[in-house]
C-alpha cells in the first residue's frame, strides 16, 4: 500500500541555548492516521508539534508538511498553509471575555470576507459537529463544564475546515468518563472528516483506544516508534518505565486476552 505522507520530520535537532531536546528525530504522519507524540513531562512533545506548525524552527534538520519544506517556504505560501490546519494548544482555552461563539468565529472574523449571518451559520454547524447545543454559544467559557471546554475549543479548531488538525494533551484534567466520549468524538470526526491527526497525549486509554501509530520520545531521542504492538516489544528501558504503571499493565493484559 503507498499512503500518502502528510507530515515528514527528518533528523530533528531542537536546541535552547545548551540544552539539546531533541537529537537526530525522524518521522513520517500517513494520510488519515491519529498519530501520537508520547513521553514524559519535558520530552519535548509540544516542542516537536510546534515545529510541525511553524511556530518555532529547529536548529537542524527537514520538517515538510503537505508537501511544503517549511524551511525554505515563503511567507505567501506559509499563510496558505496556516490555514489548512486546526490546532488545539496544550493550555489553548477560550478566550474568557468572548462568548463561545465569538471564539469559534475568531478566524473566520480574521481571515473571511463571509457575513455575520454565515459566519454564525457556520459557528452553529460546527458547535453541532462536536456534539454541543448550538445554544451553548451564547454562553461564556466560565459557563462551560471542562469537557465542553474541550469540545468548544475542538470547534474553533475546525472552523476553517482543516484536513490536518492538531491536538495537544486534549482530555488532560477531564474525568474519565468525559476523556472517553472526547475520544470517540475524535475517532468520528477523523473518518467522517477524513481527518489525519497528530495527538500529544499521556493518557494511557487514549493510547490503547485512538492512536493508530506513536513516537516515544525519550532522552533527546525517539525512544520507540510504530503501532502500539511494536512499541510494546521494545525492550528499551524508557519504553518499560512508560509502559510499566499498573494501569498500563492492566491494558496490556486486557489486550493481550482479547487479542484487540
Ligand atoms: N521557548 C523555550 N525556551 C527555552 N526552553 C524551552 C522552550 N520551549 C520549551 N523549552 C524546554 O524544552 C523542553 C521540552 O519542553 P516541551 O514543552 O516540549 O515538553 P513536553 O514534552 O510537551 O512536556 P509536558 O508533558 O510537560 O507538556 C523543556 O525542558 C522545556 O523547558
Ligand atoms: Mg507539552
Amino acid at each position: 500500500m503507498n499512503r500518502k505522507v502528510v507530515i515528514e520530520m527528518e533528523h530533528i535537532r531542537t536546541q535552547f541555548g545548551p540544552k539539546v531536546v531533541h537529537e537526530d528525530v525522524s518521522l513520517k504522519v500517513y494520510e488519515g492516521e491519529i498519530y501520537g507524540l508520547l513521553g514524559g513531562s519535558g520530552s519535548g512533545k509540544t516542542t516537536l508539534m510546534r515545529e510541525m506548525i511553524m511556530l518555532l524552527r529547529p536548529a537542524a534538520g527537514r520538517v515538510v508538511v503537505l508537501g511544503h519544506d517549511l524551511m525554505r517556504i515563503k511567507p505567501s505560501q506559509a499563510q496558505a498553509l496556516r490555514s489548512q490546519w486546526g490546532v488545539l494548544f496544550q493550555f489553548g482555552a477560550l478566550f474568557t471575555s468572548l462568548t463561545v461563539a465569538e471564539n469559534i468565529a475568531v478566524w473566520l472574523r480574521e481571515y473571511t470576507k463571509l457575513s455575520d449571518a454565515t459566519i454564525m451559520r457556520i459557528v452553529r454547524s460546527k458547535l453541532k459537529m462536536v456534539g454541543l447545543d448550538p445554544d451553548v454559544g451564547k454562553l461564556y467559557p466560565s459557563e462551560l463544564s471542562g469537557g465542553m471546554v474541550k469540545r468548544a475549543a475542538l470547534a474553533r479548531a475546525l472552523v476553517m475546515d482543516p484536513k490536518l488538525l492538531f491536538l495537544d494533551e486534549p482530555t488532560s484534567g477531564l474525568d474519565p468518563v468525559s476523556a472517553e466520549a472526547f475520544d470517540n468524538l475524535i475517532t468520528q470526526l477523523r473518518s467522517l472528516l477524513g481527518l489525519t491527526i497528530v495527538m500529544v497525549t499521556h493518557d494511557i486509554d487514549t493510547i490503547f483506544n485512538v492512536i493508530d501509530r506513536m513516537s516515544v520520545l525519550g532522552e533527546g531521542r525517539v525512544a520507540a516508534q510504530g503501532t502500539l504492538e511494536e512499541v510494546l516489544k521494545s525492550d528499551h528501558p524508557f519504553i518499560r518505565q512508560f509502559f510499566g504503571g499498573n494501569r498500563a499493565k492492566a491494558r496490556i493484559l486486557e489486550k493481550e486476552c482479547h487479542g484487540k
